[in-house]
């Protein structure tokens, strides 16, 4: 397992839906080039959000041109079903959903046994609460700051409470997971995610829009 998901720093990860989809390989040199560690891989399908996007087999063909951390994160309805594909394509860390109904404790340690790090994502208006019993399960929280299913959404400011909430949470009870950001993250917005506690920033479109990807990597991570 690669080690930078365990490291206590900022990482940014592109998404690479954000990126030339019809030349997804040029857009992995890109965050190469950018100095960025992380690629976020955003697989939908199409029901447990209204978008369809990529599958194992692209992540796969992706993982021979690269060594970028594969950040995958599953917005799937059954994401039990398809944790070992995912896996076996290469994921470095598989994030699911809370939201659907399938046996999350079991899942996350199946991830877990195969040598990948696991995450557990929260739509904006699912409340933290919720995630309290996994998070001695999880190497990483993703916090959706849109609601997920697109590219572009305008960041939501108010799901920073629950990055607050789940940091005081982790320090308060000696747990070591990271916390992710995803979804209309920015120049503008990124310092009030980190002050709240995230320490990895998903970015699309501000990624792929910016016309310097090196220095946007490093003014976003205020280094
Ligand atoms: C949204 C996806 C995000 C998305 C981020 O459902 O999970 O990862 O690609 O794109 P931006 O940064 O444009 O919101
Ligand atoms: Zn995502």
């Amino acid at each position: 397992m690669k080690s930078s998901c365990y490291e206590n720093r900022l990482i940014l990860a592109p998404s690479i839906i954000g990126g030339n989809q019809a030349n997804l390989e040029e857009s992995l040199r890109e965050i190469e080039l950018s100095g960025s560690e992380w690629v976020h891989l955003d697989v939908m399908d199409g029901q447990f959000v209204p978008n369809v996007t990529l599958g194992a087999t692209i992540v796969k063909a992706l993982r021979s041109k690269t060594k970028l951390f594969f950040d995958v994160h599953l917005m799937l309805n059954n994401p039990d079903f398809h944790v070992q594909s995912f896996i076996d394509a290469g994921a470095d860390s598989i994030t699911l959903h809370l939201e659907p109904n399938y046996p999350i404790k079991k899942t996350l340690e199946l991830v877990r046994s195969k040598d990948c790090a696991v995450g557990l994502a929260l739509n904006p208006l699912t409340p933290l609460e919720k995630v309290y019993p996994f998070l001695s399960f999880v190497d990483l929280m993703l916090v959706m700051t849109v609601n997920p299913g697109f590219c572009g959404q305008e960041f939501m400011p108010e799901c920073l409470e629950k990055v607050q909430a789940l940091n005081a949470f982790k320090f308060k009870n000696g747990l070591d997971f990271r916390i992710e950001v995803d979804g209309g993250i920015s120049l503008e917005n990124a310092k009030s995610c980190i002050l709240a506690g995230a320490n990895t920033l998903v970015c699309g479109t501000s990624f792929f829009k910016s016309k310097n990807k090196e220095q946007f990597h490093k003014e976003i991570l205020g280094i």
